[in-house]
C-alpha cells in the first residue's frame, strides 16, 4: 500500500530543535504520525516538555532531552540516554538552527565570534550528532535515514546573514560526503532547503507579515507552513525516497526558482492576479 511507505512504525527518530512550534515540534508530529517513536532534542526545558506531551498524546513514546547540540559530550549523552531507551536509532532529523535577530549585519563590521556561533549552530552540529547517529548506525548494521534542515539562504546570497548562508551551503556540501561515505552500509543522508516559514521565531523577527511580503516575490504566493516543511522530512526519512540522496529538496513555494530579474510573480499571473496555493 502506498502509505507504508511512509510508515515509520517501530522505527525511533531523534529530532533536534524539536520545541518552540515551529519546523521541529511540526516534525516530531509528523514522524509520530508516521508512527516513530521520537526522541526531542531542544535547548529549553519547556520546550522539551512540550513536545513530548504533544506526542505522547498521540499514542506514541517520547524522551525528552534537554542538551545543547553544539557540545559534543552533550550529543554523546543524549544518543546513550537514546539508545538506552529504545534499543536503536533508525532516522535522526536536524532541525535546530537559524539566527537570533542581533545575529544580522554587514560583512565589513561583522564580529568573527559572532561568525562563529553561526557556523556552530548551523553547521557543526550536525557534524557532530550525525557523526553519532551513524556511528551506532554502523555498528548495528541499521539502514537509517538523516535528514537536515539547510535553506535557500545556502543557495544565493545570503545579505546580512552572511555566516548563515555559509553554514547552509556547507550543511548541503556535508550532506552529500555523508551520503557518498555512509551509502555503502545502506544509510541515505539528503537535505532540505525551506524558504520563509511561517514559524513563531520567524514572525516574531519580522513587522511584515510573511504572506503579504510574499505575494509578490513567491510564485506560490505565500510564505510556507512549518508542517509543509516537515512533510518534505518524512519524505526524505521514509522508505518513499528509498532511492534519495545526497539530495537537497528545495521547499520554497518556488522562489529560487524564478528569474531573479523578472520582478514580481504576479507579472506572470493572468489579470496580475496571484492564486495562494492551497493550504493543507
Ligand atoms: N523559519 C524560517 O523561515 C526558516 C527558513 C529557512 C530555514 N530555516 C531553518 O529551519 C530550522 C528551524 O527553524 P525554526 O524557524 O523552526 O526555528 P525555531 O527557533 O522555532 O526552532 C529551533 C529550535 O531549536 C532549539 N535550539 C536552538 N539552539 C539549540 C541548541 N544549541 N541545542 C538544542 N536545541 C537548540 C530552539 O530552542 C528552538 O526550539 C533552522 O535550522 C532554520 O535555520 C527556517
Amino acid at each position: 500500500m502506498i502509505f507504508d511507505r511512509l510508515s515509520l512504525k517501530g522505527k525511533t527518530a531523534i529530532v533536534s530543535g524539536a520545541g518552540g512550534g515551529g519546523i521541529g515540534t511540526a516534525t516530531s508530529l509528523i514522524l509520530a504520525e508516521a508512527g516513530a517513536n521520537i526522541v526531542a532534542i531542544d535547548i529549553q526545558a519547556d520546550r522539551v516538555n512540550d513536545t513530548e506531551a504533544k506526542v505522547k498524546a498521540m499514542g506514541r513514546d517520547c524522551l525528552g532531552i534537554v542538551a545543547d547540540i553544539r557540545e559534543k559530550a552533550e550529543v554523546e549523552r543524549a544518543m546513550g540516554q537514546s539508545v538506552k531507551k529504545f534499543g536503536a536509532v533508525h532516522c535522526l532529523a536536524n532541525v535546530a538552527g537559524g539566527m537570533q535577530p542581533g545575529q544580522w549585519g554587514p560583512l565589513e563590521t561583522y564580529g568573527d565570534d559572532t561568525f562563529d556561533q553561526v557556523i556552530s549552530l548551523n553547521l557543526r552540529y550536525v557534524f557532530l550528532i550525525s557523526q553519532a547517529v551513524a556511528k551506532q548506525m554502523i555498528e548495528k548494521g541499521i539502514s537509517g535515514s538523516i535528514a537536515s534542515v539547510a535553506s535557500v539562504s545556502g543557495i544565493a546570497g545570503a545579505p546580512y546573514h552572511g555566516p548563515y548562508g555559509a553554514a547552509k551551503a556547507g550543511l548541503m556540501a556535508l550532506t552529500r560526503t555523508m551520503a557518498v561515505e555512509w551509502g555503502y552500509y545502506g544509510i541515505r543522508v539528503n537535505a532540505l532547503a525551506p524558504g520563509a516559514v511561517k514559524t513563531p521565531r520567524a514572525m516574531a523577527g519580522n513587522t511584515v507579515d510573511l504572506d503579504e511580503r510574499a505575494k509578490g516575490i513567491i510564485p506560490i504566493g505565500r510564505a510556507c507552513q512549518p508542517d509543509e516543511i516537515a512533510a518534505g522530512l518524512l519524505f526524505l526519512l521514509s522508505p518513499m525516497a528509498s532511492a534519495v540522496s545526497g539530495h537537497t529538496l528545495v521547499v520554497d513555494g518556488g522562489a529560487t526558482a524564478k528569474f531573479s530579474l523578472s520582478g514580481q510573480a504576479s507579472r506572470y499571473a493572468p489579470q496580475g492576479q496571484v492564486r495562494e496555493a492551497p493550504r493543507p
